[in-house]
């Protein structure tokens, strides 16, 4: 079978299309046709050698957690041969789904809803799941509750501002001026174009900021939080974990580091709010053959939602 795979770490030109077995399923797993493949920023992050400590050294490498798929050999699973599924990879730091087929366990595959297609549904899990565990570090919100997301409409923005709509919570959304429209569409009652306003001279202060962008960081969130407040980070560096934990005893502005894993208990509130009118945009989908441009395209930026690679 063809996949994507790398043998060292760099830029996109170290994705090569390579030629392997296809793998045979162990007693927990199921067999999977891959039919489409979303783009994370943690592929390229881990691609760069960016999260060395998590990933290894050791190559080959494969890329892309998130995919949606055909079910080839169902294994011991509660699955029937054909089901159309999606899912998310065990060991995201090690794996890849970007291939023909993919083996993985049954307890990270679920049905595909059948109103979504398969790019939309390989959009879901990495940050569906990341924007519940964000929304669940939130604790009790309320419409007096300010809230500011801060790179609101990439991937995890669009599934955090949809759920944070459905809650009928105050969002104030920063985004660049391609993306207003979709964050008044997701449910932003205020937007800031990041690319006139700097948000952080402004006069609003917020009792919770995440910040999607990587770029605020915690001692400028710092200047527009409540004394009582919340930071929440999902991009933390290995640092932030331990000192964030020890220096929020003494603070009332919380710096709270958000990591999430998959659980199927999360993804039953995804579904529902997917199954209540959560929208998915995929921005772009690029076949198979081209999976180095729509790295490229990716790692530029600059467009609203998800970006997903079909293998037909
Ligand atoms: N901890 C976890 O469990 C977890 C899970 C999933 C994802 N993540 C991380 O969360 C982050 C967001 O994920 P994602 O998939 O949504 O990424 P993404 O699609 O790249 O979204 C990032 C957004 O930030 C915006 N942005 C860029 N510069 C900005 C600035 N100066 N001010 C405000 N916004 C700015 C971008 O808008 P433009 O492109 O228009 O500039 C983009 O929409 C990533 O770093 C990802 O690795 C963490």
């Amino acid at each position: 079978m063809k996949a994507i795979a790398y043998q060292k770490f760099g830029n996109t030109e170290v994705l090569q299309t390579v030629e392997e077995t296809k793998p045979s399923i162990q007693s927990n797993q199921v067999l999977i046709k891959v039919k489409a493949v979303s783009i994370n920023p943690m592929d390229w992050k881990i691609r760069k050698g960016e999260m060395k400590l998590m990933s290894g050294s050791k190559f080959p490498k494969h890329t892309g957690v998130d995919f949606s798929g055909i079910i080839e050999d169902p294994g011991t699973s509660h699955f029937k041969k054909g089901d159309a599924v999606f899912g998310v990879v065990k060991n995201n730091m090690k794996e890849g789904a970007l291939a023909e087929y993919v083996a993985v366990s049954s307890s990270l595959v679920w049905k595909k809803p059948v109103q979504l297609s398969f790019s939309e549904a390989s959009s879901i899990p990495i940050v569906g799941i990341a924007a519940v565990t964000a929304l669940q570090k939130m604790g009790e919100i309320n419409p007096q509750t300010k809230i500011l997301v801060n790179g609101a409409t990439g991937g995890f923005g669009m599934f955090l501002l949809q759920l944070l709509k459905q809650q009928a919570a105050n969002v104030t959304a920063v985004t660049s001026t391609k993306g207003l429209e979709y964050a008044q569409k997701w449910g932003a009652s205020r937007v800031i174009d990041y690319t006139k306003v700097n948000v952080l001279t402004q006069a609003t202060i917020y009792d919770i900021i995440i910040d999607l962008s990587g770029k605020m960081g915690y001692a400028n969130a710092k200047r527009i939080m409540k004394p009582k407040s919340l930071f929440l980070n999902p991009v933390p560096q290995p640092i932030d974990i331990p000192v964030s934990l020890i220096k929020n005893l003494f603070r009332g502005k919380k710096h709270v580091v958000v990591l999430s894993s998959p659980s199927s208990k999360i993804m039953d509130v995804l579904l529902s709010a997917i199954e209540n009118g959560l929208q998915i945009e995929v921005n772009k989908v690029f076949p198979f053959e081209q999976t180095v441009e729509a790295y490229q395209y990716a790692e530029k930026g600059g467009f609203v939602g998800k970006l997903a690679i079909e293998i037909s």
